[in-house]
């Protein structure tokens, strides 16, 4: 299996606390990995380095096998590494439709923004622009909720939406930080069914997920942080019977 991500020796300080030590995995094509731990482990700081939100202290970071870690945030995009937010981060009085095309704005050069609203538009890349946009409602299952405003729809759905938002961007890899946040039973189930299809579709997923049992149906393989170390990598059979892990993190959970 070809690797979309591979995470070499990576670290990260703040001042004098070193979140992240060493780190190395890998996430191949149509992959999904879980990274789990404890709070405080380090599991956000891997994502921001890995999506360009924070530089990295030492360490290599490679993209369909280009090194990626000196790369701007905007432009890892473009080249195909998105990432979802903790916390939601969407314009309340745009529409589904319109949130979802500013995520595909990132991907084409022409006057970024300003063209959803119909400005400086090509005709080429308009098709393709709308079809990723389609293609990210379809997938998300938000179709018949396209045309309402972002700031009435549920927190679930506004979770599937930062999704959405990633996924027009036409991405190799999206980055999913604690996506089940909130949800409730049914919405995690939604939330699991669209992150298998996401996979199917050949789209990479590196999700951070304290439900465990979500972590579990998703992954492909888990690495598992502690203290911002690797202590563990594996299936989900193989992190749920391993020592160091119940030890550091699934003892508390169960
Ligand atoms: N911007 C920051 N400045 C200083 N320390 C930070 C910053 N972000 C995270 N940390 C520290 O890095 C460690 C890892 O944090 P984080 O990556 O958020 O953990 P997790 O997402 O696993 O809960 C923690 O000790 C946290 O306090
Ligand atoms: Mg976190």
């Amino acid at each position: 299996m070809s690797e979309v991500l591979e995470v070499k020796g990576l670290s990260k300080s703040f001042g004098g606390v070193q979140a992240i030590r060493d780190l190395s995995f890998t996430v191949g094509h149509g992959e999904v990995v879980g990274l789990i731990g404890p709070n405080g482990s380090g599991k956000s700081t891997t994502v921001n380095t890995l999506a360009g939100t924070l530089r990295v202290t030492s360490g290599e970071i490679l993209l369909a096998g280009g090194h990626i870690q000196n790369v701007p945030e905007y432009e890892r995009v473009e080249l195909g590494l998105t990432r979802t937010f903790q916390t939601a981060s969407l314009f309340a009085d745009f529409t589904v439709r319109e949130q979802v095309a500013l995520g595909a704005e990132s991907t084409r050069r022409s006057a970024p923004v300003l063209s959803i609203f119909g400005f400086g538009r090509h005709a080429g890349e308009d098709e393709a622009v709308q079809s990723q946009v389609e293609d990210a409602l379809e997938l998300t299952g938000l179709l018949p909720i396209a045309e309402k405003q972002v700031g009435t729809i549920s927190s679930a759905e506004q979770r599937f939406l930062m999704i959405a938002t990633a996924l027009a961007s036409n991405p190799k890899i999206i980055l999913l930080d604690e996506p089940a946040a909130g949800m409730i039973s049914h919405e995690r189930k939604t939330l699991t069914d669209m992150i298998k299809r996401v996979r199917d579709r050949g789209i990479s997923v590196l999700v951070i997920e304290h439900h465990m049992a979500l972590i579990m149906e998703v992954s492909d393989r888990i690495v598992v942080l502690n203290f911002g170390q690797k202590i563990a990598e594996g299936t989900p059979l193989e992190i749920r019977e391993n020592k160091a892990v119940i030890d550091a993190y699934l003892g508390e959970t169960a």
